[in-house]
């Protein structure tokens, strides 16, 4: 039989290896992290992480042939095949702070490996890394190897969230990146039979090392530059009375560009694009690329510009002060059928605004009251970001953000609302009630666009959408530079 082990249960680990169990019955999968709470609820029916149809495929193989443990030597030692699928932060501190990626958490795993394992092992990377990295893996992993033999594949992954389990059960492409040698491509031959057991054959892509690496921040790099692009349409839609869902459709109709990926947002968040664009930039500019590391780091800055585009026009429709009024918050979350908040546009818009002393009144169906606080509060690493988005102590957040669990309580009594999240239930929410209980004018600023902005007007509402013709009155009230 063959053991699989796969240190760090988070986003990417626990979906995967869930997916692993469950496709190859003939093969034992450990998941372990350092993490005692995460494994606790691993082991529990309460999840550590929202992901619809997670939940059906961990009962189905939990306590069989899949197993979330802490005793991280234990089955890295006995493992055939070991997953690295731990954390790999922006830098905060030293050299190439707010770019590099962080590799602390991988370096010890790796010199964790390579203390405990006492025969061959094939070792993978999971999570997103600098190119080059299973080359450091390699040399940490080799000059401690009392004569064991390591191969290092990069196997980055694709799934994202929301969709994970889908993704998984039928992936575009599964990425394997391994040395040109003997022993190389047959690591990347066993690694390719577990995929090969649910993936069909054409769908699994084999590279060598550094493509694979490159490749994944490569694919980030291009979706969030669809979105920065697409977004950047937006503001000139609305300086000139297009339609940016019109564009977006006209502009996918053509397929060597495609409809997905062509959504106009209040900006894209999510624990990878930001991070991964960063660790990109820094790359170019170890290797002298200065001119490529600026044409990527424009994708971030043009996202911040929609952030902070859509704070503005809350502020200058809302006769240019939000000060002491309630404003209700619908969606947290960085996109629908998660609860995850890393790097969500929400904080930064929650931001803006609580920095013009407005009043927050936050719903979210998946993320926890402590975590919008604790988003609130934490001072953003500074990379090159706009002055507006000041720090605020946790006792002034408390102050003024409140945290609900109705759509109806978070907007009653409210002069706005904004959407932030595209969740299914914003669509269908009983809109002329919200709109009874609000003060007058009534503004929706939607920044998803998921609201029929027609029917709101009908009612009475102030609409707001991003990219669209605008409402006379905001015509009237120019955004603000
Ligand atoms: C383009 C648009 O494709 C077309 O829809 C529009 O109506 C007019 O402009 P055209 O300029 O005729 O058409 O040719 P196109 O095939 O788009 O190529 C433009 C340039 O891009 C060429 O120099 C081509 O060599 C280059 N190119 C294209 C690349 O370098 N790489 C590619 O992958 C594709
Ligand atoms: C992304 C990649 O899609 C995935 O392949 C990779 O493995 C990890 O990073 P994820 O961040 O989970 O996945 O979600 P994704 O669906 O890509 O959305 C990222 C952000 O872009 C979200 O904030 C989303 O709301 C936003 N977005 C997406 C838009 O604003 N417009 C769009 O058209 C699509
Ligand atoms: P991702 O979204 O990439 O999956 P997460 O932060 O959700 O990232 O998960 C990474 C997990 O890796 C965390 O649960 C963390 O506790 C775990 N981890 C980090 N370092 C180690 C280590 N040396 N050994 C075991 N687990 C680790």
């Amino acid at each position: 039989m063959v053991k699989i082990c796969c240190i760090g249960a988070g986003y990417v680990g626990g979906p995967t290896m869930a997916v692993i169990a469950l496709k190859c019955p003939s093969i034992e999968v450990a998941v372990v992290d350092i993490s005692v709470s995460r494994i606790t609820a691993w082991n529990s029916d309460q999840l550590p992480i929202y992901e619809p149809g997670l939940d059906e495929v961990v009962k189905q193989c939990r306590g069989k042939n899949l197993f979330f443990s802490t005793e991280v030597e234990k089955h890295v030692s006995e493992a055939d095949i070991i997953f690295v699928s731990v954390n790999t932060p922006t830098k905060t501190r030293g050299l190439g702070a707010g770019k590099a990626a962080d590799l602390t958490y991988w370096e010890s795993a790796a010199r964790m490996i390579a203390d405990v394992s006492k025969s061959n092992k094939i070792v993978v990377e999971k999570s997103t890394v600098p190119v080059k990295t299973a080359e450091a893996i390699e040399k940490i992993l080799t000059h401690n190897s009392k004569g064991i033999k390591y191969q290092i594949l990069s196997n980055p992954e694709f799934l994202a969230e929301g969709t994970a389990i889908q993704d998984l059960f039928n992936p575009d492409r599964v990425l394997i990146g391994g040395r040109e040698t003997p022993d190389g491509l047959k690591a990347i031959q066993a690694l390719k039979d577990v995929y090969a057991q649910w993936v069909p054959e054409d769908r699994i892509i084999t590279t060598n090392l550094w493509s694979a690496e490159l490749s994944k921040l490569a694919a980030n790099a291009f979706l969030a530059q669809r979105i920065s692009s697409v977004n950047a349409m937006s503001a000139l839609c609305e300086a000139t009375g297009a339609d940016v869902s019109q564009v977006s459709h006209a502009v996918g109709k053509d397929t060597r560009i495609g409809p997905k990926f062509l959504n106009a947002s209040v900006g894209f968040g999510g624990s990878c694009f930001q991070k991964d664009i960063l660790n990109l930039v820094y790359i170019c500019e170890c290797n002298g690329l200065t001119e490529v590391a600026n044409y990527w780091r424009q994708v971030i800055k043009i996202n911040d510009y929609q952030k902070s585009r859509f704070v503005n026009r809350v502020v200058s429709s809302m006769f240019n002060t939000v000060s002491g009024k309630k404003v209700a918050i619908l969606g947290f979350a960085f996109k629908k059928d998660t609860g995850d908040t890393r790097e969500t546009p929400a904080i930064d818009v929650c931001k803006g605004l609580l920095g013009d002393k407005a009043c927050l009144s936050i719903y979210d169906p998946q993320v926890t009251e402590d975590q919008i606080q604790r988003d609130l509060s934490l001072n953003k690493f500074d990379w090159d970001h706009p002055v507006h988005l000041q720090p605020m102590s946790p006792s002034t957040v408390k102050q003024q953000v409140g945290v609900v669990w109705d759509a109806y309580e978070a907007t009653k009594g409210a002069h706005g609302l904004c959407i932030l999240t595209e969740w299914d239930e914003f669509k269908t929410l009983d809109y002329q009630k919200i709109f009874d209980n609000m003060q007058k004018p009534a503004f929706v600023f939607d920044g998803r666009n998921i609201v029929n902005a027609e029917k709101l007007r009908e009612i009475g509402f102030i609409v707001y959408s991003i990219g669209k013709p605008l409402d006379p009155w905001l015509k009237d009230m120019p955004a603000l530079a």
